[in-house]
């Protein structure tokens, strides 16, 4: 079978890497980066460290408003389908990229396959939302992390090609967390005495005010700040005239094994990324959570998760407390061997 995978976006990177190495040990793969990302540190030291195989095709599409960066995607991505007849079409997670993949296949009835299906934060003004909720219903195969997602399908009618597999985010941490703790740079911090925290999401961003309400509390922590910076948040900090306070250190985005290392080691995590709050969840550090609500419900049932949005002090109060409460844990989101089902599932498709 020739499976073609769109990737675009970091997070894809990182969830692509272990499937595309299970699925080129049975079928063809053809890697089509959208382009989505495009700096360095955003993508390419994610194929150098994971080990990715170069794209067979790179879109360039690069950045814009949602409807013309994705409307560049579907019509580049539709150029790619009509040369190359795959399959199936992957797609990952929940940006641009993985909308647009989805879109340009399912056009063409081509079957599409989805990793990461069936994530809902009941939130459509977010952008990955919107998203999600549309890939989903022009996916053939869905590949659900959790039972919650296998739940949120159910709900919206979806029950055909609905698979459990686990989340490969797992399968990516559990194998590179050895390296990433041998490998990466020495933060020059002891363990548990500084905060890691990453901003990106629109709704923090693109709100002057959120955005001071959250640096303002970074700026209350009694622990330094390690903020690895988003190009987006970067640039919105400019133009807000916001400036981190001393104890906040603002450093690029941080490639995988670097930013394992410093999770693993960290205090607490302040993010508004859905990456993050799992990575949390299975390196057990507390996570405070920049928003109001979550797709990974689990991180917060099992006590290890906040839900506290751009409220300063909500967050300066949960930022202290983190590491008081006592917390459960299990394996929520797989066993580390979602890659393997996925190259399976994907086999039996084709018979
Ligand atoms: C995208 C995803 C988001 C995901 C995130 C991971 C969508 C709607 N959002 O958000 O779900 O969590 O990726 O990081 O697809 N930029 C650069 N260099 C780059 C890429 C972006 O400078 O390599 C800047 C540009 O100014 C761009 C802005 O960041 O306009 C936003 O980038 P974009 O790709 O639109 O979305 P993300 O915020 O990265």
């Amino acid at each position: 079978m020739k499976v073609l995978s769109v990737v675009g976006a970091r997070p894809q990177f990182v969830k692509c890497a272990p499937v595309s190495r299970e699925l080129r040990k049975v079928h063809e793969e053809v890697l089509v980066h959208t382009g989505q990302h495009y700096d360095y540190g955003l993508s390419e030291v994610f194929f150098r460290d994971l080990g990715i195989p170069a794209p067979d095709y790179h879109l360039e599409i690069g950045s814009g408003s949602h409807g013309v960066q994705t409307g560049r995607m579907l019509a580049a991505i539709e150029d790619v389908l009509v040369k190359e007849e795959p399959g199936i079409v992957l797609v990952y997670g929940d940006t641009n990229s993985t909308l647009a993949g989805a879109l340009a296949a399912a056009k063409m009835h081509v079957p599409v396959a989805h990793v990461e299906a069936g994530l809902r934060s009941f939130d459509r003004r977010m952008p990955e939302e919107v998203n999600r909720v549309l890939t989903d219903h022009c996916s053939d195969i869905l590949f659900c992390p959790t039972a919650t997602a296998v739940a949120n399908l159910a709900a919206e009618g979806i029950t055909a090609g609905v698979h459990l597999t686990g989340d490969v985010m797992v399968d990516a941490l559990r194998e590179n967390l050895p390296l990433a703790k041998e490998r990466a740079a020495d933060p020059g911090l002891s363990p548990k005495a500084y905060f890691l925290a990453t901003v990106h999401r629109a709704g923090n961003t693109d709100d002057p005010a959120a955005l001071r309400a959250i640096m303002e509390a970074f700026s209350r922590l009694d622990s330094p700040v390690i903020f690895p910076v988003h190009p987006r948040t970067r640039k919105k900090l400019a133009e807000y005239g916001i400036a981190p306070a001393a104890n906040v250190r603002l450093v690029e985005p941080l490639p995988y094994f670097e930013m394992l290392a410093l999770l693993s080691g960290a205090r607490a995590v302040l993010t508004d990324s859905g990456g993050v709050q799992k990575e949390a969840y299975i390196l057990e550090v507390p996570c405070v959570t920049l928003r109001e609500n979550t797709e990974w419900v689990e991180t917060v049932e099992d006590g290890w998760n906040v839900l506290v949005g751009a409220d300063a002090d909500r967050i300066v109060a949960e930022a202290d407390a983190a590491g008081d409460a006592r917390r459960g844990h299990s394996a929520r989101f797989g066993d580390g061997h979602a890659a393997v089902r996925i190259a399976a599932i994907i086999r039996e498709y084709e018979s």
